[in-house]
């Protein structure tokens, strides 16, 4: 079990999340030719008409999942790999990718430094208590000094940082990255500008950067593992996903210092790996990889025990067992049959809308895992049809697309009209493009009265009391469940002050 490392990359747009997976996957073997990673997404993307968002904005927009595996020390270690949104608005996509992963790398643009796209991502992680280890990309580049670099990341993820290599020299004129751990340096291939002279293999560091390396090593923290799990620290490696270097330094860091498989919150206490039986949950659904065949993949996380191809897991949502034959395991290029998959792994199960986000699978329907929120909308729309005749096939894609956490729905109490709520504006065009393209449904999005939304919890006579004053602003989620539409912050300080046995929440379990 402890050979499993069940990682995410986050990064804002741009900053070479792409290119690191690619050479990641390449340094493990999974690939062998650089470029394929692309390729796949070109290929995926012609697949499915909405991903033209994906490739208009240069942002992906789903998340995947990549498993290869590598030797060190003898040991074989598998990683999988959960691909996120670079994008801030996609931070809830982000977050639930997080639930599901034991660490995360964060990959900073040299040249930018800390954008705050990057900042909310942090913050998503912080959440969820997600050690990270942040890399450093494109030194290679005309970039900021080191120094003001590693403190921008300390203040803005408020951390201790501590550098584990130093960066010889910047943009054109580079030279390699000098680890400190093992007093190497790690070249650039290829010809580039020279400089300080030479980049043989045993060129002497230069002179004049003796003193900022020992400023480097001597004036921050020393890496210490317990802190880094702890999410107190985290280490700092420097390199270019592009020329290739630094990235060794990066994959092994995970393999050393990354946690194996962790324990997650369940009603009544943590479950661990060590759990014999199979637990898991599911974080993530995909539907319409391939709009020929209308698939379904529900993403499982495993928690504990080994799966078996062909296992009965009993789904929470469902109450009753299903039998799980052709769960699929990612790798680079392919899907495949998993035949076994242990704490850690990720499994996708095609199903047909029985398995939904938020689900607890176990083999004894006995376990109920926490922490897979909705968040209130920040944005709200009326959804208004072009079509009158399409309302069932609208209902339809709006309670998939819910369930898949593109957007959320809310059905008024009065009223036809239906409103959607997003965290961030580009998921309304994902919305748009994905109700034509697989729905064959032409909607428009209209401004809406309410600023936010509130989940009501509270005992039943309070909330009904609290139904029949304000019929004109409730309305029920996907599940049923009464939302409470308000026009503003104050509305909501209002109510609750109004009602205190009630709560007003901004975030709701799934
Ligand atoms: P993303 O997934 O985080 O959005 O970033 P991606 O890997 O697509 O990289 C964004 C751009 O930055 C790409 O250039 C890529 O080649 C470049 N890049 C990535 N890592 C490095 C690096 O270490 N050094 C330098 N100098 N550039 C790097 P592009 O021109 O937008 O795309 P392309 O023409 O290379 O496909």
């Amino acid at each position: 079990m402890s050979n499993r490392r069940t990682f995410a990359i986050i990064s804002h747009p741009d900053a070479g999340k792409t290119t690191l997976t690619e050479k990641l996957l390449l340094s493990g073997g999974a690939i062998h030719l650089a470029g394929e990673v692309k390729a796949r997404g070109q290929a995926r993307r012609a697949r499915s008409d909405w991903m033209k968002i994906e490739q208009q904005r240069g942002i992906s927009v789903t998340s995947s999942v990549m498993t290869f595996a590598r030797e060190f020390d003898g040991e074989e270690i598998t990683f999988n790999l959960l691909d996120t949104p670079g994008h801030e608005d996609f931070s809830e996509d982000t977050y639930r990718t997080l639930t599901a992963v034991d660490s995360a790398v964060m990959v900073i643009d040299a040249a930018k430094g800390i954008e705050p796209q990057t900042r909310k991502l942090f913050e998503v992680c912080r959440m969820r208590n997600v050690p990270i280890i942040t890399f450093i990309n494109k030194v290679d580049r005309e970039g900021r000094p080191g120094f003001e670099l590693l403190d921008e990341v300390a203040d803005a993820l408020a951390l201790d940082v501590s550098p584990q290599g130093w960066p010889l020299g910047m943009g054109g004129l580079f030279q390699g990255v000098l680890d400190f751990n093992t007093g190497a340096v790690s070249r650039p291939e290829g010809p580039s500008r020279e400089f300080l002279g030479t980049r043989e293999a045993d060129a002497p560091i230069p002179e004049e950067l003796a003193e900022e390396i020992e400023l480097a090593q001597g004036g921050y923290p020393e890496f210490d593992e317990e802190a880094y799990r702890a999410g107190d620290l985290t280490p700092v490696y420097w390199g270019s996903a592009l020329k290739n270097f630094g990235v060794e330094e990066l994959i092994g860091a995970i393999a050393a210092h990354a946690p194996p498989p962790r324990p997650q919150p369940a009603d009544g206490g943590e479950i661990g790996p060590e759990r014999p039986d199979v637990t898991g949950f599911i974080f993530k659904v995909q539907a319409n990889m391939d709009p020929q065949h209308r698939d379904r993949i529900a993403f499982m996380r495993m928690v504990s025990g080994t799966f078996r191809r062909g296992m009965k897991l009993v789904p929470s949502g469902l109450g009753k067992p299903i039998a799980v034959h052709s769960p699929i395991l990612f790798f680079a290029q392919d899907r495949e049959l998993a035949d076994t998959a242990e704490a850690g792994d990720i499994i996708g199960i095609p199903n047909h809308g029985t398995l939904r986000v938020g689900d607890s699978l176990s083999e004894r329907n006995d376990v109920r895992f926490t922490g897979l929120p909705n968040f209130a909308p920040e944005i709200l729309r009326r959804v208004a049809l072009v079509d009158p005749t399409k309302t069932k096939q609208l209902r339809k894609a709006l309670d998939d697309l819910s369930e898949e956490g593109v957007i959320q729905v809310f059905y008024p109490e009065i009223g036809a009209q239906w409103i959607v709520g997003v965290v961030g504006q580009l998921q309304l065009e994902v919305l748009v493009s994905r109700l034509e393209a697989e729905y064959k449904v032409a909607a428009m999005l209209e401004p809406s009265p309410f600023a936010t939304a509130r989940w009501i919890k509270g005992p039943a006579e309070a909330q009904e009391q609290f139904a029949s004053f304000n019929r004109a602003n409730l309305a029920r989620d996907r599940d049923g469940d009464m939302v409470f539409m308000a026009k503003s912050p104050w509305d909501i300080g209002y109510q609750q002050e109004k009602h205190p046995d009630l709560t007003f929440s901004a975030t709701k379990e799934r």
